[in-house]
């Protein structure tokens, strides 16, 4: 028999820093209206040097532990797009950190993707029998790699970490992953890109272009394929779990712009109200921006146990992904500023 996967705690962390749409208007042409109206976003958080992706990880893993009421696992899993270097990956390090012993650790790149494939390799691990016990964490700090001159990435995007403790259960307990939906195009990949630092762009050693560390977006393309890919995702997902849009209590997408989270609720039939909206807090988090909204709506009571809940992303790769469970009964804790 499959063992179902069970959601069993849940943390986020961002960095202290506040960076408002006025202070970004200082020195990029742009200003407060523009943002708000454009993409909903009021302020975002970016982490000051010396703190690192890993870092943030680490103290939404914390949290996440204290959820669930656990001290070990067998397996951390960190979604990042943005690790603390290149090589090696960034989860050993946070399971060090968080004092986990030498488990298993590894990372996924699946841009703002990230968090669900990685729910999804851990849904893998616990029903394969690999682990009994999982710590995934969705975790980036965009703002070391943000073009200070480019508005149509500077104002989106944020730094945050969101994790969750998954167990082994069964399938018809409160918090059980009941399907997934995952999918790519590569055909996209030049849409968000870092396109520097990798084997495509090759230097002696050293950077062939200093400019090829920042990220880079088609807003307009990345906008369309969001909607499209995360309406698509997240009918076939729900047609996999039996629900219709109407049974949907929350949908918590990706925190991309409040304009495609309106447009993703109207195509998918969902009211407008039932998608959980985060980003004006703290923009775009990538990997992390599921599990922290997801933490925003639990501490605030919003999100109830019992309330079906609809997950899904959309990112660079291009890839996308979706799921859903009935929301579990779990502390959870505000999100944290301490790093
Ligand atoms: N401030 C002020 N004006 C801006 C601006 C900014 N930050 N960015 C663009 N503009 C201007 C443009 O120059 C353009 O002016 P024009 O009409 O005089 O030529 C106008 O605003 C519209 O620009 P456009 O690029 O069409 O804006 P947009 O409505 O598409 O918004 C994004 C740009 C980036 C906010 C939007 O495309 C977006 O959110 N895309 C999706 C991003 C996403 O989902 N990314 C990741 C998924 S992981």
């Amino acid at each position: 028999m499959i063992r179902a996967t069970v959601l069993a705690g849940i943390g986020a962390a961002i960095p202290p820093r506040s960076v408002t749409n006025d202070e970004l208007a200082r020195t990029l042409d742009t200003n407060d209206t523009w943002i708000r109206t454009r993409t909903g976003i009021r302020t975002r958080h970016w982490a000051d040097t010396g703190t690192s992706t890993g870092d943030l990880a680490t103290a939404a893993g914390a949290r996440a532990l204290k959820s669930a009421g656990v001290d070990s696992v067998d397996l951390v899993i960190l979604a990042t797009s943005t690790g603390n270097q290149p090589m090696p990956g960034t989860a050993p390090e946070v399971a060090t950190a968080l004092g986990l012993g030498h488990v298993a650790a590894y990372d996924i790149s699946a841009a703002c993707s990230g968090f669900l494939y990685a729910l999804s390799a851990a849904a893998g691990a616990i029903a394969s029998g690999v682990a009994e016990r999982v710590l995934v964490v969705g975790a980036d700090v965009w703002s070391t790699r943000l073009d200070p001159q480019d508005r149509s990435t500077t104002i989106i995007f944020g730094d945050g970490a969101g994790a969750a403790v998954l167990r082994a259960g069964d399938a018809d307990e409160p918090g059980a992953l009941l399907g997934f939906d995952l999918g790519s195009d590569g055909t996209g990949h030049e849409l968000a890109q870092v396109a520097g630092g990798g084997s495509r762009e090759r230097g002696s050693g050293l950077p062939a272009r200093p400019e090829g560390a920042y990220m880079t977006m088609q807003g307009k393309d990345m906008f369309t394929h969001a909607v499209n890919r995360m309406a698509a995702s997240s009918e076939q997902l729900l047609g996999r779990v039996g629900w219709s849009a109407a049974d949907v209590d929350w949908c918590a997408a990706h925190q991309a712009n409040i304009r495609i989270l309106h447009t993703v609720a109207d195509v998918l039939g969902v009211e407008r109200s039932r998608m959980l909206v985060h980003l004006d807090k703290v923009g775009n988090t990538s990997a992390a921006s599921i599990p922290l909204a997801l933490t925003d709506a639990a501490v605030s009571e919003r999100v109830k146990p019992g309330d079906r809940v609809l997950m899904t992303a959309f990112g660079g790769g291009l890839s996308w992904a979706s799921t859903a469970l009935r929301w579990p009964e779990i502390d959870v804790m505000e999100i944290s500023t301490e790093i």
